[in-house]
């Protein structure tokens, strides 16, 4: 069975940060949240893996995973020249899949609890495609299923309804048979100008064809905006120690909830409160206090701060008596302060920026 990892799009929500590269590279728990989609399709021995990328930066999701050797995988390269949606996306993969089975994971969603069971179900099963569902509390942001109540069935897939009438969001991974490349080529443009994924597995239903589902056990997240990488960092971080999957580095200190990188000083009167992230190389000085919840990326030097429930990516500086909560900080940032502070900053930083409070 082959995977697919959807690599494109335009990431509007994220900026500044999608600016300088595609959201999927955007880290979570030091880690490009695109990684792991691909640890899963390996941990579930998938590792023939087609990565769709885009028109946002694709040279930098090529430099990244390279042939994939370096994470246990054989990676093929398929271009998507603008967002046109998910089922395009699929239809450009037709040649690379063949006959098989396959799976379509989108780059941005993190699930928790793998792909393995769920792959061996669908596999030994002769279901023409199998979605996974999750209850959520916004469900007008997802593609949604209905569900029939006494045959448990699938009875509607919608993109995005304004009133739902179910919460269960069809979340981005897509267990499918080549069937649904005979619907995509009969599918139009949406709304929003994309072919939606929702309305090809509707159009499978239609057709006769069997769709099942299964629900997500543990949590699922999408991460489209600000509020929500912190929120899959958050949950991340959470099971550090505790899930295998998700520890990050096998080769740094890992204590109760706290992983610390090679090579990284962290200063006796500094105060860790997992959980907690910090990668190699870092300084951590004196009179710093970092965490809960907080991802500090390679190369970065802290002295005199407070952060907590945030991601600094690699090579930032922070040189300052501020209170950073909640915010995102993007590589090769700088913040001074010129005069001690005790005000609590909410930052959204993009690459390279530089900060004197
Ligand atoms: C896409 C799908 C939607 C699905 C969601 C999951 O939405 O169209 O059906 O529920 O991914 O992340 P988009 O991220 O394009 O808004």
């Amino acid at each position: 069975m082959k995977g697919i990892i959807l690599h494109g799009g335009h990431g509007t929500r994220l900026r500044p940060l999608t600016h300088t590269g595609p959201k999927q590279l955007l880290p979570i728990a030091n880690k490009p949240m695109s990684q792991y989609a691909l640890e899963d399709f390996r941990e579930a021995g998938i590792t023939d893996i087609g990565i769709i990328i885009g028109d946002v930066y694709p040279e930098k999701v090529k430099e990244y995973y390279g042939n994939g050797e370096n994470f246990g995988v054989k990676i093929t390269y398929i271009y998507q020249d603008k967002p046109k949606g998910i089922s395009h996306a699929i239809k450009l993969c037709k040649d690379f899949v063949g006959k098989e089975k396959f799976i379509v994971y989108l780059g941005d969603n993190i699930l928790r609890k793998g792909l393995i069971d769920y792959k061996k179900n669908f596999e030994s099963s002769s279901i023409d495609a199998m979605i996974l569902l999750c209850k959520v509390d916004d469900p007008s942001r997802f593609g949604i299923a209905e569900i029939n109540s006494n045959s448990n069935a699938i009875e509607k897939i919608i993109e995005k309804p304004k009133e739902p009438k179910s919460d269960l969001a069809v979340i981005g991974v897509y267990f499918l048979t080549p069937k649904i490349f005979d619907v995509i080529d009969v599918l139009k443009p949406s709304a929003r100008g994309e072919l939606e994924i929702t309305e090809a597995l509707q159009l499978l239903m239609n057709n006769g064809n069997s769709i099942k589902y299964e629900t997500v056990t543990g949590w699922w997240k999408d991460t489209g905006t600000p509020e929500d990488i912190l929120h899959a960092n958050q949950l991340v971080l959470d099971s550090i120690g505790k899930e295998n999957q998700f520890v990050i580095d096998k080769d740094a200190i890992i204590k109760n909830n706290i992983v610390i990188g090679n090579n990284s000083e962290i200063s006796t009167d500094s105060h860790l409160e997992g959980p907690l992230i910090i990668g190699n190389n870092c300084k951590v000085g004196s009179g710093v206090r970092l965490g809960p919840n907080v991802s500090v990326g390679n190369n970065t030097v802290l002295e005199n701060c407070h952060i907590d429930n945030s991601i600094l990516m690699e090579n930032c500086e922070i040189s300052s008596n501020v209170h950073l909560s909640s915010s995102i900080i993007a590589n090769g940032s700088k913040i001074e302060a010129n005069n001690e502070t005790h005000d609590t900053y909410q930052l959204l930083l993009g690459e390279r920026s530089q900060l004197k409070i």
